[in-house]
């Protein structure tokens, strides 16, 4: 028997609800409004009543309205045909959403209907399923039990799509049978098991797991001690992020917090990409959805849709939806990395996830924190990050998910909640600056300001002596500021044209320029090895002139070396260029 309930406020996007029998905290139900059901989520349960968000307009919806609770946590499919989707936060197909809508009417196929909910999983395509695993074998929780083609997981250049034991399964398992090679939909079974209690569960390629419950089905967490290689050069060597760690990028409106996420999203060395577009304008959104079908994944040649996933939750989508996008996404990256393979979430934008909290917590009244920010703010934000990791699996391979979230404070001004909170919990700090993004140095990580916990590809001894430079060149560029050049030494100013040398042909990387938009690792350690020999050189000029024809000299054939494919004869004849040019003017 399901619980049903009638409501008795509606307060927002937010009912109160009074309901017979049992209910759970975060448990789903729908809201009759007329001949449509609205998804709600139970947010806070009290006595025989119970507050829940409605993940669509609560417009029409009135006291006395029917709830059906469904006596399931809000949960997402997982298994074969989630990857190239574009999802909303509640893992609705959003182009099946607009097919499904033209049904309607043509008009309304460009406007997301109310109380339309769509499979996330397509139910009428078969895969190709193949099985590993044979009657007898003993089985657990998340282990192998086939694999199918999906994309460019083929099971050639990259691992099949792998089919596992049930997540939520407890004890160990014997497969009685297993179905032999063929094809079949996500529902069909192909496998039955039986349990420690004798009892038989059959096992279908796709299962359901609650998004807000980490999947914990490894052996062991390991220490993020690899580089994720980004080919931002900014962060692979000044400020890293590691695989299975965890990152955010802060900065102010416009400063480039988008780009630099969506050129991660391409490049990163990941098997897969999972990006989060939590009420974020809807026209940045769709320039990915153009851009990334398009775009040739070098890895495998094939499209880079093919190993995205995308969850968009734009800031025209209903807020509290908001809220379940970071959740879905991270659920379906623990499921890949289950896998054995290296997944990365994009957030963009934390904030705007932050936001639809307080929002709720106010239609809750609870007691406000900090701008208004629920106390438990920074446990929600610990407890998502938390879900980042490396992991053994139970079969010793490896598997990770890496987190990386924009955040965007209002006014630029780190010091407020989310921020901070999120700087509590994260391993590395990409501060995007104002007078960075507005002078055009892009990416416009504040060299300075920004950290990292984890390894970069260049011993760290070299990447402080030039980080030293920076600090070094910035003081004497703001002293300049005030005595002019001439009340500054040739030292400091030699120092200072050093420092603004690194930031333009290393710190500085066009996002929109071919051959610049990506520095894979060792291209980095080649160019890394000329900077440091021309900020390590003692120069031998008599005067300030010269000192700055020379960098603006060597600048321009540095950065005409960074246009040049890796590995060319021009790249290596420039090289050979530059070297000569430091060399000769060494004292
Ligand atoms: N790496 C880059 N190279 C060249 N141009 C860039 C780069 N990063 C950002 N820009 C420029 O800055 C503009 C704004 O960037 P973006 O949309 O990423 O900012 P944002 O921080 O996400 O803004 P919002 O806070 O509004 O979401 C871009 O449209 C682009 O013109
Ligand atoms: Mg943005």
């Amino acid at each position: 028997m399901t619980t049903t309930g009638k409501i008795v406020a509606v307060n927002g996007n937010m009912i109160t609800v009074a309901f017979d029998g049992a209910v759970a905290q975060n448990e789903v139900g729908y809201a009759i409004c007329g001949d449509k059901k609205l998804m709600a989520e139970i947010v806070r349960v009290r006595g025989t009543r119970c507050d829940m968000q409605v993940f669509d307009a609560t417009t029409d919806l009135m006291v006395d309205d029917r709830v059906e609770f469904t006596g399931e946590l809000l949960a997402a499919e997982l298994g074969p045909g989630m990857l190239a989707q574009v999802y909303d936060g509640l893992q609705n197909p959003l182009a099946e959403l607009a097919d499904e809508a033209a049904k309607i009417s043509k008009d309304a196929s460009f406007f997301l209907q109310r109380g339309m909910y769509l499979p996330g999983l397509p139910r009428d395509r078969k895969w190709d399923f193949h099985p590993t695993a044979k009657a007898g074998d003993r089985v657990a929780a998340g282990d192998f039990l086939g694999w199918v083609t999906e994309g460019i997981f083929d099971d050639k250049t990259m691992p099949g799509h792998k089919i596992m034991v049930p997540f939520a399964l407890r004890g160990v398992y014997t497969v009685k049978s297993i179905a032999p090679a063929g094809d079949y939909t996500v529902t069909d079974d192909i496998a039955t098991l039986t349990g420690p209690d004798g009892k038989d569960v059959k096992v279908q390629m796709m299962q359901r797991w609650p998004v807000k419950v980490p999947i914990k089905c490894f052996a062991e967490r390991l220490e993020p001690t690899e580089t994720l290689e980004t080919t931002v050069r900014t962060i692979d060597t000044f400020f890293p992020v590691a695989v299975g760690g965890t990152y955010c990028i802060p900065g102010p409106f416009g400063a480039g917090k988008t780009v630099l996420q969506q050129t991660t999203a391409r490049y990163a060395k990941v098997d897969v990409v999972i990006s989060a577009a939590c009420g974020e304008r809807a026209g940045e959104v769709v320039e990915t959805l153009k851009e990334f079908p398009e775009i040739v994944d070098p890895k495998t040649g094939q499209s880079l849709m093919k190993r995205t996933i995308i969850i968009c939750n734009t800031s025209s989508m209903p807020v509290a939806s908001r809220e379940a996008s970071v959740y879905t996404a991270v659920t379906l990256a623990e499921y890949f990395r289950q896998m054995g393979l290296n997944v990365l979430v994009l957030a963009d934008s934390t904030s705007r996830w932050a936001q639809a909290m307080r929002e709720l917590s106010g239609r809750l009244e609870e007691i406000p924190g900090e701008e208004a920010f629920p106390a438990y703010l920074e446990s929600r934000i610990a407890a998502f990050y938390e879900r980042a990791g490396r992991v053994r699996l139970k079969d010793g391979t490896t598997g990770s998910v890496t987190i990386g979230g924009t955040v965007s404070p209002a006014g630029g001004n780190f010091d407020e909640p989310v921020t901070q909170a999120t700087l509590k919990v994260v391993g590395g700090f990409h501060g995007l600056s104002r007078a960075r993004s507005d002078a055009r140095r892009y990416p416009a990580i504040d060299p300075l300001d920004s950290w990292s916990h984890y390894n970069s590809v260049i011993e760290q001894d070299r990447v402080e002596k030039a980080r030293a430079i920076l600090r070094k060149g910035n003081e004497v560029g703001q002293m300049m500021k005030v005595v002019g050049e001439e009340g500054t030494s040739l030292a400091d100013f030699t120092t200072y044209l050093k420092a603004e040398f690194l930031d333009a042909v290393y710190l500085q990387q066009n996002a929109f320029s071919d051959a610049d938009a990506t520095t894979p690792v060792d291209r980095q350690r080649e160019m890394f090895d000329v900077v440091e020999k021309a900020l390590g050189a003692e120069y031998g000029f008599a005067e300030k002139d010269e000192t700055r024809r020379f960098f603006l000299d060597l600048q321009q054939t540095f950065i005409d070396w960074n246009d040049k494919p890796f590995g060319s004869d021009e790249f290596k004849s420039l090289k050979t260029a530059l070297v000569q040019k430091i060399d000769g003017a060494v004292r």
